[in-house]
């Protein structure tokens, strides 16, 4: 289903003075947009927020950035940072593909992608956030050793995605096509397994 776009979502985060539309200005210095130099965690693709943020509050010590190209549903991840007081974290509303002119080389410490779009369609494969091209991106921004956390309900994005990861030599440090859930969990997760399905899981490095 096509969601409807929402007007006031662009202008709401820009009144907000926590979602960043011009990311490409703090490359190399996003430490001083959260005022520490604890480590950097980025959610791709996080949706409406919920997760990201449930661990944001959970763990102080490190930083928290939401990123997804969807102003309509950062606007709800918006709303929770607000409501919770939440001021280790911040928004990124962009397209994935520009993450290399908004990140410095290691600046980021660690990623998760949770349940992206599965993109079936073999010609269509290149858009999912695992690809390799983007699996490249991710791997510049990290600093040696961070870890990505890639959780999906797809069988197939499942299977293509570790051998995306041996296509560019990426280390599966954990994998499992029947995870336990995640603490917190996601409104998908959650979704997903009220409905049976298994969820599938990789952990891995560069
Ligand atoms: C199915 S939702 C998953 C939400 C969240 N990770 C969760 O577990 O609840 C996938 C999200 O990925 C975002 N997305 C897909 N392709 C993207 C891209 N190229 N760049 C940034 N975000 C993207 C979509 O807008 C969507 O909000």
């Amino acid at each position: 289903m096509r969601m409807r776009k929402k007007w006031w979502a662009v202008p709401t985060l820009l009144d907000s003075g926590k979602a960043f539309f011009w990311p490409e200005e703090n490359k190399g210095h996003w430490s001083e947009k959260f005022n520490n130099n604890n480590p950097i965690h980025l959610d791709i693709g996080c949706g409406s927020g919920g997760y990201c943020l449930a661990l944001a509050r959970k763990d102080k010590n490190r930083n928290f950035v939401l990123w997804d190209k969807e102003a309509g549903v950062l606007v709800y991840a918006l709303d929770e940072l607000l409501e919770s007081n939440v001021d280790n974290a911040l928004i990124i509303p962009r397209e994935i593909d520009h993450v290399e002119n908004i990140f410095a080389e290691n600046e980021v410490d660690s990623i998760t992608i949770h349940f992206p779009n599965p993109w079936p369609k073999n010609r269509q494969n290149n858009r999912r956030l695992t690809y390799p091209s983007r699996l490249l991106k991710y791997k510049n921004i990290l600093k040696p050793d961070g870890e990505i956390d890639f959780r999906t309900d797809d069988d197939e994005l499942y299977v293509d995605t570790l051998s995306y990861i041996e296509e560019v030599d990426g280390v599966i440090l954990e994998k499992s096509d029947d995870a336990p859930p995640t603490t917190p969990i996601s409104h998908y997760e959650e979704r997903f397994r009220e409905n049976g399905v298994k969820i599938k899981y990789i952990r891995f490095k560069f």
